[in-house]
């Protein structure tokens, strides 16, 4: 699927900071960010609640459809067990310049294809974990993706999600402003 270029910021809206609106023939349609989820995150509610809580994937994308509404925002979720089925999405996104809220799973430990796709498109990435990776097994101490993030938001459960939609939706997170 191909995705619209963005063409300049919307008139007449308040856009949140640094995410430019996209008109798409002649209609203004809302900023779009993409919260892609990788690796067994589809099993979220019932795997290993000890670290990753009681929250489903759609649970958690519920309530940050809640806060999306208000912040005049669009969300996009997708989720993959698949690397390539991700590159592919972080690829979509960057060419389109929307922003992408990602937790990749355990590929976040193994993948440079995943760098190199957000880096090779310039995606604009804010890296997200529930769990706080740092205080867990060493191997998980390490990402390919934080050297290409904008940001990492680890160690929160489900509001790792909400403060990486803050962060983007309040301008924090935009360099480029
Ligand atoms: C995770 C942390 C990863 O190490 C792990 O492989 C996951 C979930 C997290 O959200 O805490 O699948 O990304």
């Amino acid at each position: 699927m191909s995705l619209p270029l963005p063409i300049g910021p919307r008139t007449g809206y308040d856009t949140p900071p640094g995410l430019p609106g996209i008109v798409v023939s002649g209609i203004c349609r809302l900023p779009r960010i993409h919260i892609l989820n990788g690796p067994n995150l589809n099993l979220l509610g019932t795997r290993e609640p000890a670290i990753y809580g009681a929250a489903t994937l759609a649970d958690i994308e519920a309530s940050l459809s809640r806060r999306a509404t208000d912040a005049e925002v669009e969300l996009i979720f997708r989720q993959s067990n698949h690397e390539g089925d991700l590159i592919t999405w972080i690829q979509e996104a960057g060419c389109a310049g929307e922003p992408v809220i990602l937790n990749a799973g355990a590929y976040t430990h193994t993948s440079i294809a995943l760098a190199d796709a957000i880096k090779g498109s310039g995606a604009r990435v804010i890296e997200v974990h529930l769990s706080n990776t740092h205080a867990r097994e060493d191997f998980r101490r390490h990402s390919f993706i934080s050297p290409v993030a904008e940001g990492v938001i680890l160690g929160f459960g489900p509001q790792s999600y909400h403060l990486a939609l803050e962060a983007l939706t309040s301008g924090v997170a935009n360099k480029k402003a």
